[in-house]
């Protein structure tokens, strides 16, 4: 068959190196015979249809040798072949360009504040605001405190002209500055090597099946959690893969990130989205894989998004630390460093008591600190808007019609873009005007507690500096130590979290309220401390 003979589907299948081959295994008969349970589900779902051959080739020689593994592919724009509409959209960018800081002026998280705050972090090396789904994976692999400036674009700053509606595979567009070694350290200055191996499991399933349950170092994976970061994502190639949320085989909606369905699985004390969220939907959390070890997939009752997005969106640790419980070292042979402490802000500082696991030191308290990552999901649930029905894609990923057909925008970005299909829907007595405006009202009040809760902390440090210099007995920085940490997880998580002033205001404001007077109640015990030394000093004079 050559081009011009084929269907639109078919030539684009032939582009990236797949066949339509007709009714050939359509329904999947000689491979029915080993791998029953998905060629059955795929046989009972909308995907009958599209043959086991459209994603995977390679098969007749699988056929004679199943030793001889066909190939899998994760490529988004294979599901994209049919489904152009949400392809399309899963990659449309916004106006947000790429390494605008969340150190400057205005941003989230401003220096000189930010720096000391972090006391010497990696994230203080760089710290970008989120923007499209288009460069995940791109983003992570070239940002300052990942991999110590071995991967850079291949245009350089041209980069940042890069538009959207496509999936870019990650080494068309970046280059190895070391291809001849995978040494994981800070090659250039003023950069770190951050990056570890758990951290490709929030932006690709392109090693998926190299990996077993929780990232175990178990035989015959390829990848575990201390793999050698440079060699897992010399592996990696797309970003946002569909089949994150979407079996391939029997298309129910899912979730297959290790650490989500062991939150939403484990025994414990803590589970916010059981806690908290207004609605429940049931997991059924199936083993899989056929390389000699397990993998899990939960497959949702109904399309959650909020359980969706809380693949990525959520509080994680993905690095090694230690445990203040035990004073040891918390290394990757711990499932720690693959875990999502899955609880909100008024939950965390007990969370991580319980658990005793801690990121790093800072640098001039003493104090052990967690460095958060981002509680989208867990600060949305029980808001007024959860509370009011809304998942994250009734204002993420509305339904939107174009030439007469309807289907789910995969644009995740922020509704500022679509308030019409998103708040106008149930806020029907309001304008798009009015409903920005309550954003960008919602934004500057928060902002507002923030920078107070960091002009408390500042006067803290300087406390904590004057304290030190004047020998204060250590039990008494201990007790200021403790008041640190509450101080700082309580404005950490607010400068880490993306919408969290809009997605559950009132328990930023008192999360940061807990903030400032931690931090007001550990300057106040330091200088009476520092008050008590010196005036013992000038008594002995
Ligand atoms: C005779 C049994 C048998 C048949 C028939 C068979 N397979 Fe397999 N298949 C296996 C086994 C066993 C494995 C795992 C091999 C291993 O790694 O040990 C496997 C692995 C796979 C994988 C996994 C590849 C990976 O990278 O992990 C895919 C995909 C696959 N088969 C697809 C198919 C398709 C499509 C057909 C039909 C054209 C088919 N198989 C027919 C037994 C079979
Ligand atoms: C060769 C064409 C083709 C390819 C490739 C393809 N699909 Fe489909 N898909 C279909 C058809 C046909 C349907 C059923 C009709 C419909 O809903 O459009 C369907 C249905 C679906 C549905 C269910 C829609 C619903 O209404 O519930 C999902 C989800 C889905 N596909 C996801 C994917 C993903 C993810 C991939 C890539 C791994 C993919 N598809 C690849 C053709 C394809
Ligand atoms: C983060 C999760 C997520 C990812 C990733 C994702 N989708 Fe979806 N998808 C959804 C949700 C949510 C819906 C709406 C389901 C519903 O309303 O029942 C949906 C619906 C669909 C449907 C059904 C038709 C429609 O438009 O409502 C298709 C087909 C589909 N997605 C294809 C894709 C393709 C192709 C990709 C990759 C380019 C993809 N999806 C990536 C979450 C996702
Ligand atoms: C629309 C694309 C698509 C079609 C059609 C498809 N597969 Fe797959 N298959 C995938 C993807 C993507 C994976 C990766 C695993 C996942 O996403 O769960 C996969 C994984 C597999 C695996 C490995 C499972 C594991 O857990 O390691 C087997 C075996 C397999 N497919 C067999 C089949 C058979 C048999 C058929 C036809 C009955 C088929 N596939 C049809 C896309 C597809
Ligand atoms: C596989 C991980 C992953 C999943 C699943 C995921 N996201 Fe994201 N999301 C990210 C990452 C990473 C970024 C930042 C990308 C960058 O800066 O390059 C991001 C960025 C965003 C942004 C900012 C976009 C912009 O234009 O500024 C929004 C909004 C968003 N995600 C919402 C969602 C929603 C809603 C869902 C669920 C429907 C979701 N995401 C699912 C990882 C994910
Ligand atoms: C009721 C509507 C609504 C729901 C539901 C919702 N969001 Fe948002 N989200 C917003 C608004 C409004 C913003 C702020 C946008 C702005 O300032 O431009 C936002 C911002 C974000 C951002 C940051 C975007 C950026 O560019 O900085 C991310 C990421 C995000 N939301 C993810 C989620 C996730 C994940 C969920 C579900 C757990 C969710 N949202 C649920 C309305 C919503
Ligand atoms: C599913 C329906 C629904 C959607 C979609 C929705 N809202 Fe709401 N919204 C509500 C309801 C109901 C309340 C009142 C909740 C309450 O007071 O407990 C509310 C309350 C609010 C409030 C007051 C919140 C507060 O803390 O005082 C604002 C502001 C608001 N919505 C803005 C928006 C914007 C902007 C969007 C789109 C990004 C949006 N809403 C989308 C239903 C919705």
């Amino acid at each position: 068959m050559n081009a011009q003979h084929m269907t639109p589907v078919a030539a684009a299948l032939a582009l990236l190196g797949l066949a339509v081959s007709g009714s050939a295994f359509a329904a999947g008969e000689p491979c029915a015979m080993c791998h029953a349970g998905i060629a059955q589900g795929h046989g009972n779902a909308a995907h009958k249809a599209v043959a086991c051959t459209t994603c995977h080739t390679g098969t007749e020689a699988h056929l004679k040798d199943m030793k001889k593994h066909p190939t899998v592919s994760m490529d988004p724009a294979l599901c994209g072949t049919c489904h152009q509409a949400q392809y399309k959209s899963a990659f449309t960018i916004s106006e947000h360009l790429p390494r605008v800081s969340k150190k400057l002026d205005g941003g989230p998280a401003p220096d000189p504040f930010f720096d000391r705050a972090l006391g010497g972090h990696g994230f203080t090396k760089e710290h970008a605001v989120p923007r499209a789904h288009a460069f995940m994976a791109i983003d992570q692999f070239i940002v300052d405190r990942a991999f110590g400036g071995r991967f850079e674009p291949k245009d350089g700053w041209l980069y940042s002209t890069m538009e959207g509606g496509k999936s870019y595979k990650v080494w068309d567009v970046l280059k190895d500055n070391y291809p001849d070694n995978n040494t994981h350290k800070a090659h250039k200055p003023g950069t770190a090597a951050a990056a570890n191996g758990v951290c490709w499991s929030c932006k690709s399933t392109d090693i998926m099946l190299d990996w077993a349950y929780m990232g175990d170092k178990v035989e015959g994976a390829k990848f575990f959690r201390g793999s050698n970061p440079v060699d897992v994502v010399r592996n990696v190639q797309h970003g946002l893969n569909c089949n994150f949320c979407h079996d391939p085989h029997n298309v129910k909606p899912r979730v297959v990130r290790d650490a989500l369905i062991d939150a939403m699985t484990r025994d414990g004390k803590f589970n916010v989205y059981k806690d908290f969220a207004a609605r429940q939907t049931k997991l059924d959390v199936q083993s899989a894989g056929v390389r000699g070890f397990e993998r899990k997939v939960a497959y949702l009752e109904r399309a959650d998004s909020r359980l969706m997005c809380a693949q990525c969106h959520v509080e994680y640790v993905c690095n090694p630390g230690m445990n203040v419980k035990t004073g040891e070292k918390v290394g990757f042979n711990s499932r720690l460093t693959n875990l999502f402490p899955w609880v909100n802000a008024d939950q965390i500082e007990a969370y991580y008591d319980e658990v005793g696991f801690r990121d790093f030191k800072h640098n001039v308290t003493g104090a052990t600190l967690i460095k958060m990552q981002h509680p989208d999901a867990e600060t949305f649930f029980g808001s007024k808007h959860d509370k009011a029905g809304a998942d994250c894609a009734t204002c993420h990923m509305p339904k939107v019609t174009e030439n007469g057909k309807t289907y789910t925008l995969h644009w995740n970005a922020s509704p500022v873009n679509y308030v019409k299909e998103t708040c106008l829907t149930c806020h029907k007595d309001k304008t798009e005007k009015q409903m920005v405006a309550s954003i960008e009202v919602m934004k500057a009040h928060f902002d507002g507690k923030v920078r107070e809760a960091e002009s408390r902390m500042n006067d803290m440090f300087n406390a904590f500096e004057h304290a030190i210099n004047a020998g204060v007995d250590d039990a008494v920085l201990a007790k200021a130590r403790k008041l640190h940490e509450s101080a700082h997880v309580n404005w950490e998580y607010w400068t880490a979290a993306n919408g969290a002033y809009f997605h559950n205001h009132d328990m930023a404001v008192r999360s940061l309220a807990k903030s400032a007077k931690a931090a007001q109640d550990a300057t106040a015990l330091l200088r009476k401390a520092i008050a008590e030394k010196n005036g013992k000093k000038t008594a002995a004079k």
